[in-house]
Protein backbone atom coordinates (compact mmCIF):
# COMPACT_ATOMS: atom_id res chain seq x y z
CA UNK A 1 0.00 0.00 0.00
CA UNK A 2 1.16 3.38 -0.18
CA UNK A 3 -0.10 6.73 0.92
CA UNK A 4 -0.02 8.62 -2.26
CA UNK A 5 -2.13 5.78 -3.89
CA UNK A 6 -4.59 7.00 -0.84
CA UNK A 7 -4.66 10.59 -0.74
CA UNK A 8 -5.26 10.13 -4.71
CA UNK A 9 -8.37 8.01 -3.85
CA UNK A 10 -9.75 10.67 -0.89
CA UNK A 11 -9.02 13.10 -3.41
CA UNK A 12 -11.26 11.07 -6.27
CA UNK A 13 -14.07 10.81 -3.71
CA UNK A 14 -13.50 7.20 -3.15
CA UNK A 15 -13.57 5.10 0.30
CA UNK A 16 -11.18 3.37 2.53
CA UNK A 17 -11.04 -0.17 3.73
CA UNK A 18 -10.36 -0.63 7.31
CA UNK A 19 -7.03 -1.72 6.05
CA UNK A 20 -6.46 1.57 4.15
CA UNK A 21 -7.47 3.60 7.51
CA UNK A 22 -5.82 1.21 9.70
CA UNK A 23 -2.17 1.63 7.21
CA UNK A 24 -2.73 5.70 7.29
CA UNK A 25 -3.27 5.84 11.65
CA UNK A 26 -0.29 2.91 11.79
CA UNK A 27 2.72 4.23 9.79
CA UNK A 28 1.78 8.09 10.80
CA UNK A 29 1.69 7.17 14.41
CA UNK A 30 4.65 5.36 13.82
CA UNK A 31 6.67 8.30 11.59
CA UNK A 32 6.86 6.11 8.59
CA UNK A 33 4.36 8.22 6.91
CA UNK A 34 6.03 12.22 6.61
CA UNK A 35 3.37 15.15 7.70
CA UNK A 36 2.91 16.46 4.64
CA UNK A 37 1.15 13.32 2.85
CA UNK A 38 -1.02 13.05 6.01
CA UNK A 39 -1.83 16.70 5.25
CA UNK A 40 -2.95 16.51 2.04
CA UNK A 41 -5.20 13.64 3.18
CA UNK A 42 -6.55 15.55 5.87
CA UNK A 43 -7.60 18.23 3.75
CA UNK A 44 -9.31 15.40 0.96
CA UNK A 45 -11.11 14.56 4.11
CA UNK A 46 -12.26 17.96 4.71
CA UNK A 47 -13.25 17.70 0.82
CA UNK A 48 -14.80 14.68 -0.03
CA UNK A 49 -15.27 13.57 3.69
CA UNK A 50 -15.91 9.94 5.18
CA UNK A 51 -18.35 7.55 5.16
CA UNK A 52 -19.84 6.53 9.00
CA UNK A 53 -17.52 3.00 8.00
CA UNK A 54 -14.58 5.31 7.93
CA UNK A 55 -15.04 7.57 11.17
CA UNK A 56 -15.56 4.29 12.84
CA UNK A 57 -12.41 2.99 11.50
CA UNK A 58 -10.39 6.06 12.09
CA UNK A 59 -12.18 6.40 15.72
CA UNK A 60 -10.96 3.01 16.62
CA UNK A 61 -7.41 3.05 14.36
CA UNK A 62 -6.89 6.15 16.70
CA UNK A 63 -7.46 4.67 19.83
CA UNK A 64 -5.38 1.56 19.13
CA UNK A 65 -2.22 3.43 18.49
CA UNK A 66 -1.95 3.61 22.63
CA UNK A 67 -3.14 2.23 25.68
CA UNK A 68 -6.37 0.49 25.69
CA UNK A 69 -7.62 1.18 29.79
CA UNK A 70 -9.47 -2.32 30.61
CA UNK A 71 -11.50 -0.94 34.06
CA UNK A 72 -12.82 -4.30 34.33
CA UNK A 73 -11.55 -4.71 38.04
CA UNK A 74 -13.95 -1.82 38.83
CA UNK A 75 -17.53 -3.01 39.59
CA UNK A 76 -20.40 -1.65 38.06
CA UNK A 77 -21.09 -0.01 34.71
CA UNK A 78 -18.32 2.64 34.16
CA UNK A 79 -19.25 6.10 32.83
CA UNK A 80 -17.68 8.80 31.11
CA UNK A 81 -18.71 12.53 30.28
CA UNK A 82 -17.63 14.59 28.08
CA UNK A 83 -18.27 18.18 26.98
CA UNK A 84 -16.76 19.87 23.81
CA UNK A 85 -16.30 22.53 25.66
CA UNK A 86 -17.27 26.39 26.32
CA UNK A 87 -16.86 29.33 28.40
CA UNK A 88 -17.39 29.12 31.86
CA UNK A 89 -18.25 25.11 31.61
CA UNK A 90 -17.12 23.44 35.24
CA UNK A 91 -19.75 20.80 34.78
CA UNK A 92 -17.54 18.06 35.37
CA UNK A 93 -16.50 19.73 38.71
CA UNK A 94 -20.02 19.15 39.97
CA UNK A 95 -21.32 16.16 38.14
CA UNK A 96 -18.52 13.49 38.98
CA UNK A 97 -18.04 13.90 42.79
CA UNK A 98 -22.37 14.45 42.25
CA UNK A 99 -23.04 11.03 40.47
CA UNK A 100 -20.01 9.15 42.31
CA UNK A 101 -22.55 9.75 45.36
CA UNK A 102 -25.10 8.03 43.68
CA UNK A 103 -22.69 4.89 43.38
CA UNK A 104 -21.52 5.40 39.52
CA UNK A 105 -17.97 4.42 39.40
CA UNK A 106 -16.63 7.52 37.15
CA UNK A 107 -12.78 7.61 35.85
CA UNK A 108 -12.61 10.94 34.05
CA UNK A 109 -9.53 11.27 32.26
CA UNK A 110 -9.21 14.89 31.63
CA UNK A 111 -7.31 17.60 29.59
CA UNK A 112 -5.52 20.92 30.46
CA UNK A 113 -6.99 24.21 28.53
CA UNK A 114 -6.21 26.11 25.53
CA UNK A 115 -8.14 29.37 24.96
CA UNK A 116 -10.52 30.95 27.28
CA UNK A 117 -9.95 29.36 30.53
CA UNK A 118 -8.05 26.18 31.68
CA UNK A 119 -9.27 22.58 31.29
CA UNK A 120 -10.57 20.45 34.21
CA UNK A 121 -7.68 19.49 35.17
CA UNK A 122 -6.03 23.17 35.36
CA UNK A 123 -9.02 24.00 37.41
CA UNK A 124 -8.50 21.23 40.02
CA UNK A 125 -4.84 22.81 40.63
CA UNK A 126 -6.25 26.00 41.90
CA UNK A 127 -6.91 23.47 44.94
CA UNK A 128 -3.23 23.20 46.74
CA UNK A 129 -1.80 19.97 46.83
CA UNK A 130 -4.52 18.40 44.50
CA UNK A 131 -2.64 15.76 42.57
CA UNK A 132 -3.82 14.52 38.85
CA UNK A 133 -1.11 12.33 38.50
CA UNK A 134 -1.90 8.73 39.23
CA UNK A 135 -0.57 5.56 38.22
CA UNK A 136 -2.77 3.28 36.21
CA UNK A 137 -3.09 0.75 39.75
CA UNK A 138 -3.67 4.05 41.96
CA UNK A 139 -6.65 5.40 40.22
CA UNK A 140 -8.37 1.96 39.38
CA UNK A 141 -7.88 1.43 43.33
CA UNK A 142 -9.19 4.72 44.48
CA UNK A 143 -12.24 4.48 41.86
CA UNK A 144 -12.64 0.92 43.90
CA UNK A 145 -12.87 2.67 46.71
CA UNK A 146 -14.50 5.80 46.85
CA UNK A 147 -16.10 5.50 43.06
CA UNK A 148 -13.95 8.22 41.55
CA UNK A 149 -10.96 9.58 40.24
CA UNK A 150 -9.96 12.46 38.15
CA UNK A 151 -6.78 12.46 36.07
CA UNK A 152 -4.88 14.01 33.55
CA UNK A 153 -4.73 12.45 30.06
CA UNK A 154 -1.64 10.47 30.00
CA UNK A 155 0.46 11.07 26.52
CA UNK A 156 -0.21 7.16 25.95
CA UNK A 157 -4.06 7.83 25.57
CA UNK A 158 -4.48 7.69 21.93
CA UNK A 159 -1.57 9.34 20.68
CA UNK A 160 -2.51 9.10 16.81
CA UNK A 161 -4.88 11.84 17.88
CA UNK A 162 -2.76 14.03 19.34
CA UNK A 163 0.05 13.86 16.66
CA UNK A 164 -2.75 14.43 13.87
CA UNK A 165 -4.53 17.20 15.99
CA UNK A 166 -1.49 18.85 16.43
CA UNK A 167 -1.03 18.45 12.30
CA UNK A 168 -4.88 19.53 11.76
CA UNK A 169 -4.37 22.46 14.10
CA UNK A 170 -1.41 23.47 11.57
CA UNK A 171 -3.18 23.19 8.00
CA UNK A 172 -7.11 24.18 8.70
CA UNK A 173 -8.16 21.05 9.01
CA UNK A 174 -9.73 20.94 12.74
CA UNK A 175 -13.21 22.03 12.13
CA UNK A 176 -14.58 18.78 10.31
CA UNK A 177 -17.59 16.88 12.17
CA UNK A 178 -16.06 13.19 11.11
CA UNK A 179 -12.90 14.71 12.39
CA UNK A 180 -13.92 16.17 15.32
CA UNK A 181 -15.93 13.14 16.20
CA UNK A 182 -13.46 10.30 15.66
CA UNK A 183 -10.89 12.19 17.28
CA UNK A 184 -13.28 12.95 20.36
CA UNK A 185 -14.52 9.46 20.65
CA UNK A 186 -10.84 7.79 20.34
CA UNK A 187 -10.04 9.11 23.51
CA UNK A 188 -12.99 8.26 25.38
CA UNK A 189 -13.33 4.63 23.89
CA UNK A 190 -9.22 3.82 25.00
CA UNK A 191 -10.04 5.07 28.73
CA UNK A 192 -12.51 2.41 29.13
CA UNK A 193 -15.65 3.23 30.08
CA UNK A 194 -19.07 1.55 29.62
CA UNK A 195 -21.35 4.57 28.91
CA UNK A 196 -20.34 7.81 27.35
CA UNK A 197 -22.41 10.91 27.63
CA UNK A 198 -21.62 13.86 25.85
CA UNK A 199 -22.33 17.45 26.18
CA UNK A 200 -21.98 19.16 22.64
CA UNK A 201 -22.54 23.02 23.38
CA UNK A 202 -23.61 25.35 20.42
CA UNK A 203 -23.32 28.97 20.20
CA UNK A 204 -21.10 31.78 20.03
CA UNK A 205 -18.77 30.27 22.71
CA UNK A 206 -19.03 26.85 21.65
CA UNK A 207 -16.98 24.92 18.72
CA UNK A 208 -20.28 24.28 16.88
CA UNK A 209 -21.39 28.04 16.26
CA UNK A 210 -24.79 26.67 14.89
CA UNK A 211 -27.29 24.18 15.80
CA UNK A 212 -27.37 22.69 12.21
CA UNK A 213 -23.29 21.36 13.37
CA UNK A 214 -24.18 20.71 16.51
CA UNK A 215 -26.47 17.74 15.76
CA UNK A 216 -24.42 16.74 12.91
CA UNK A 217 -21.75 15.99 15.66
CA UNK A 218 -23.83 15.16 18.28
CA UNK A 219 -25.21 12.17 15.89
CA UNK A 220 -21.64 10.62 14.75
CA UNK A 221 -20.80 10.38 17.81
CA UNK A 222 -23.70 8.82 19.30
CA UNK A 223 -23.38 6.84 16.16
CA UNK A 224 -19.83 5.88 16.84
CA UNK A 225 -20.52 5.00 20.36
CA UNK A 226 -23.14 2.50 19.69
CA UNK A 227 -21.25 0.99 16.75
CA UNK A 228 -18.04 0.17 18.39
CA UNK A 229 -20.37 -1.08 21.55
CA UNK A 230 -20.58 1.52 24.30
CA UNK A 231 -23.57 3.18 24.98
CA UNK A 232 -23.64 6.75 24.14
CA UNK A 233 -25.99 9.44 25.02
CA UNK A 234 -25.61 13.20 23.67
CA UNK A 235 -27.18 16.55 24.81
CA UNK A 236 -27.15 19.95 22.84
CA UNK A 237 -26.62 22.51 25.34
CA UNK A 238 -26.34 26.40 24.67
CA UNK A 239 -23.36 27.89 24.62
CA UNK A 240 -24.18 31.34 23.21
CA UNK A 241 -23.84 33.24 27.16
CA UNK A 242 -21.23 31.64 29.41
CA UNK A 243 -22.35 28.97 31.82
CA UNK A 244 -22.63 30.48 35.92
CA UNK A 245 -21.49 33.26 36.54
CA UNK A 246 -17.58 32.39 37.10
CA UNK A 247 -15.16 32.22 34.00
CA UNK A 248 -11.64 31.26 35.19
CA UNK A 249 -9.81 28.34 37.53
CA UNK A 250 -10.10 29.24 41.01
CA UNK A 251 -13.60 30.87 40.38
CA UNK A 252 -15.11 27.76 38.86
CA UNK A 253 -13.97 25.68 41.56
CA UNK A 254 -15.90 27.70 44.08
CA UNK A 255 -18.88 27.97 42.02
CA UNK A 256 -19.10 23.95 41.27
CA UNK A 257 -18.58 23.58 45.15
CA UNK A 258 -21.58 25.94 45.83
CA UNK A 259 -23.29 23.73 43.42
CA UNK A 260 -22.77 21.27 44.89
CA UNK A 261 -24.26 22.30 48.35
CA UNK A 262 -27.44 23.70 46.52
CA UNK A 263 -26.33 27.11 45.91
CA UNK A 264 -25.36 27.14 42.47
CA UNK A 265 -26.62 29.53 39.60
CA UNK A 266 -29.82 27.90 37.73
CA UNK A 267 -28.58 26.93 34.59
CA UNK A 268 -25.27 25.75 35.95
CA UNK A 269 -27.44 22.91 38.16
CA UNK A 270 -30.47 22.75 35.68
CA UNK A 271 -27.64 21.00 33.23
CA UNK A 272 -25.58 19.36 35.87
CA UNK A 273 -28.92 17.39 36.79
CA UNK A 274 -29.64 17.07 33.13
CA UNK A 275 -26.55 15.37 32.50
CA UNK A 276 -26.04 13.56 35.56
CA UNK A 277 -29.79 12.12 35.02
CA UNK A 278 -28.93 10.67 31.92
CA UNK A 279 -25.39 9.44 33.64
CA UNK A 280 -27.24 7.43 36.64
CA UNK A 281 -29.85 6.47 34.05
CA UNK A 282 -26.98 4.85 31.74
CA UNK A 283 -24.97 3.35 34.58
CA UNK A 284 -28.63 1.72 35.54
CA UNK A 285 -28.91 3.08 39.09
CA UNK A 286 -32.34 4.24 37.93
CA UNK A 287 -35.05 3.56 35.31
CA UNK A 288 -35.55 6.92 33.76
CA UNK A 289 -33.93 10.35 34.24
CA UNK A 290 -37.03 11.73 36.10
CA UNK A 291 -36.27 9.57 39.34
CA UNK A 292 -32.02 10.40 38.21
CA UNK A 293 -32.73 14.28 38.78
CA UNK A 294 -34.51 13.10 42.30
CA UNK A 295 -31.96 11.02 43.13
CA UNK A 296 -29.27 13.73 42.47
CA UNK A 297 -31.49 16.53 44.26
CA UNK A 298 -31.66 14.59 47.21
CA UNK A 299 -27.80 13.71 47.44
CA UNK A 300 -26.99 17.56 46.76
CA UNK A 301 -29.62 18.66 49.56
CA UNK A 302 -28.42 15.90 52.42
CA UNK A 303 -24.61 16.91 51.39
CA UNK A 304 -23.61 13.41 50.04
CA UNK A 305 -22.58 15.59 47.13
CA UNK A 306 -20.28 17.89 49.11
CA UNK A 307 -19.15 14.87 51.20
CA UNK A 308 -18.00 13.15 48.14
CA UNK A 309 -16.33 16.15 46.59
CA UNK A 310 -14.26 16.45 50.10
CA UNK A 311 -12.99 12.54 49.78
CA UNK A 312 -12.48 12.96 46.21
CA UNK A 313 -10.23 16.10 46.71
CA UNK A 314 -8.33 14.23 50.09
CA UNK A 315 -7.92 10.81 48.07
CA UNK A 316 -5.72 12.95 45.31
CA UNK A 317 -3.53 15.01 48.53
CA UNK A 318 -5.23 17.93 47.66
CA UNK A 319 -6.10 20.07 51.00
CA UNK A 320 -10.40 20.46 52.18
CA UNK A 321 -10.20 23.02 53.96
CA UNK A 322 -10.80 25.33 51.10
CA UNK A 323 -14.31 23.69 50.95
CA UNK A 324 -15.18 25.90 53.55
CA UNK A 325 -12.60 28.62 53.64
CA UNK A 326 -12.68 30.00 49.68
CA UNK A 327 -9.39 32.38 50.79
CA UNK A 328 -7.43 29.32 50.58
CA UNK A 329 -7.73 29.01 46.72
CA UNK A 330 -5.53 31.86 44.93
CA UNK A 331 -6.43 35.02 45.16
CA UNK A 332 -6.19 37.89 42.74
CA UNK A 333 -4.68 41.39 44.10
CA UNK A 334 -7.47 43.51 41.83
CA UNK A 335 -10.92 42.70 41.86
CA UNK A 336 -12.23 45.92 39.54
CA UNK A 337 -15.75 46.03 38.50
CA UNK A 338 -17.36 46.72 35.48
CA UNK A 339 -20.24 49.17 35.47
CA UNK A 340 -22.97 49.03 32.86
CA UNK A 341 -23.34 52.60 31.02
CA UNK A 342 -26.74 52.12 30.58
CA UNK A 343 -30.09 50.89 31.74
CA UNK A 344 -32.62 48.55 29.90
CA UNK A 345 -32.27 44.37 29.75
CA UNK A 346 -29.37 42.31 29.10
CA UNK A 347 -30.43 40.85 25.30
CA UNK A 348 -26.87 38.91 25.35
CA UNK A 349 -23.24 38.11 26.76
CA UNK A 350 -21.40 37.21 23.93
CA UNK A 351 -19.90 34.07 25.33
CA UNK A 352 -16.56 34.08 23.10
CA UNK A 353 -15.95 37.56 24.22
CA UNK A 354 -15.70 37.24 27.64
CA UNK A 355 -13.93 33.94 27.70
CA UNK A 356 -11.29 36.00 25.47
CA UNK A 357 -11.74 38.89 28.33
CA UNK A 358 -10.67 36.16 30.67
CA UNK A 359 -7.83 35.11 29.02
CA UNK A 360 -6.37 38.06 28.64
CA UNK A 361 -6.87 38.67 32.13
CA UNK A 362 -4.64 35.55 32.79
CA UNK A 363 -7.12 32.43 33.49
CA UNK A 364 -6.48 30.97 30.07
CA UNK A 365 -3.52 29.78 27.76
CA UNK A 366 -3.42 31.11 23.80
CA UNK A 367 -0.25 28.85 23.33
CA UNK A 368 0.29 25.61 24.89
CA UNK A 369 3.76 26.86 26.36
CA UNK A 370 1.67 29.63 28.87
CA UNK A 371 1.20 30.15 32.36
CA UNK A 372 -2.47 29.61 33.82
CA UNK A 373 -2.86 32.73 36.55
CA UNK A 374 -5.71 30.27 38.36
CA UNK A 375 -6.90 33.30 40.35
CA UNK A 376 -7.69 35.47 37.25
CA UNK A 377 -11.38 35.63 35.98
CA UNK A 378 -14.82 37.36 35.55
CA UNK A 379 -17.34 36.97 38.06
CA UNK A 380 -20.35 38.01 35.76
CA UNK A 381 -22.48 40.02 37.65
CA UNK A 382 -25.86 39.64 35.37
CA UNK A 383 -27.60 37.15 32.75
CA UNK A 384 -29.27 37.34 29.58
CA UNK A 385 -33.02 38.73 30.92
CA UNK A 386 -31.51 40.40 33.49
CA UNK A 387 -33.11 43.79 34.09
CA UNK A 388 -29.92 46.42 34.03
CA UNK A 389 -29.69 50.03 35.58
CA UNK A 390 -26.67 52.85 34.85
CA UNK A 391 -23.82 52.06 36.69
CA UNK A 392 -24.65 48.54 38.22
CA UNK A 393 -22.23 45.82 38.12
CA UNK A 394 -22.12 43.89 34.77
CA UNK A 395 -19.11 42.29 35.85
CA UNK A 396 -16.23 42.02 38.35
CA UNK A 397 -12.76 41.49 36.62
CA UNK A 398 -10.43 39.24 38.56
CA UNK A 399 -6.43 40.07 38.03
CA UNK A 400 -3.15 40.40 39.28
CA UNK A 401 -1.90 42.95 36.52
CA UNK A 402 -3.73 46.36 36.14
CA UNK A 403 -2.48 45.91 32.53
CA UNK A 404 -4.52 43.26 31.95
CA UNK A 405 -7.85 44.78 33.34
CA UNK A 406 -7.76 48.03 31.22
CA UNK A 407 -7.46 45.32 28.07
CA UNK A 408 -10.03 42.98 29.24
CA UNK A 409 -12.66 45.87 30.46
CA UNK A 410 -13.46 47.04 26.82
CA UNK A 411 -13.65 43.63 25.90
CA UNK A 412 -16.41 42.91 28.29
CA UNK A 413 -18.28 45.91 27.89
CA UNK A 414 -18.76 45.26 24.24
CA UNK A 415 -19.91 41.32 24.92
CA UNK A 416 -23.02 42.73 27.08
CA UNK A 417 -26.15 43.73 24.60
CA UNK A 418 -28.45 45.79 26.70
CA UNK A 419 -31.65 46.98 25.02
CA UNK A 420 -34.32 49.43 26.53
CA UNK A 421 -36.99 46.18 25.67
CA UNK A 422 -37.63 43.07 27.69
CA UNK A 423 -36.49 40.11 25.79
CA UNK A 424 -38.35 37.26 25.18
CA UNK A 425 -37.91 34.26 27.48
CA UNK A 426 -37.63 31.69 24.70
CA UNK A 427 -34.53 33.20 23.58
CA UNK A 428 -32.61 31.82 26.54
CA UNK A 429 -33.09 28.12 26.21
CA UNK A 430 -30.10 25.75 27.89
CA UNK A 431 -31.19 22.22 26.77
CA UNK A 432 -31.57 22.39 23.23
CA UNK A 433 -32.11 18.41 22.51
CA UNK A 434 -30.99 14.55 23.62
CA UNK A 435 -29.46 12.57 21.39
CA UNK A 436 -29.37 9.07 21.74
CA UNK A 437 -29.83 7.14 18.32
N1 LIG B 1 -11.65 18.25 20.71
C1 LIG B 1 -10.97 17.14 20.40
O1 LIG B 1 -10.59 16.36 21.27
N2 LIG B 1 -10.73 16.90 19.09
C2 LIG B 1 -11.14 17.70 18.09
O2 LIG B 1 -10.90 17.40 16.94
C3 LIG B 1 -11.83 18.86 18.44
C4 LIG B 1 -12.08 19.12 19.76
Amino acid sequence: MQMYDLIKKKRDGGEHSTEEINYIIENYTSGIIPDYQVSAWLMAVCFNGLSHKETVDLTMAMARSGDMLDLGEIPGIKVDKHSTGGVGDKTTLVLAPLVAAAGVPIVKMSGRGLGHTGGTIDKLESIPGFNPYLEKHEFIKQVKEINIAIIAQTAELAPADKKLYALRDATATVDNIPLISSSIMSKKIASGADAIVLDVKTGRGAFMQNLKDAYELARTMVEIGKQVGRRTVALITDMNQPLGFAVGNALEVIEALETLKGNGPNDLRALCLELGAHIVEQAGVVKNTEEGKALLKKLIDDGSAIYKFEEFVRAQNGSTSFIENYDELPQAKIKEPVLSESSGYVHSILADEVGKAAMQLGAGRSKKEDDIDHAAGIMLGKKSGDMVEKGEVLAVLYANDREKIELAKKRLIFSFEIKPEKPVEERFKLIYDVIDR
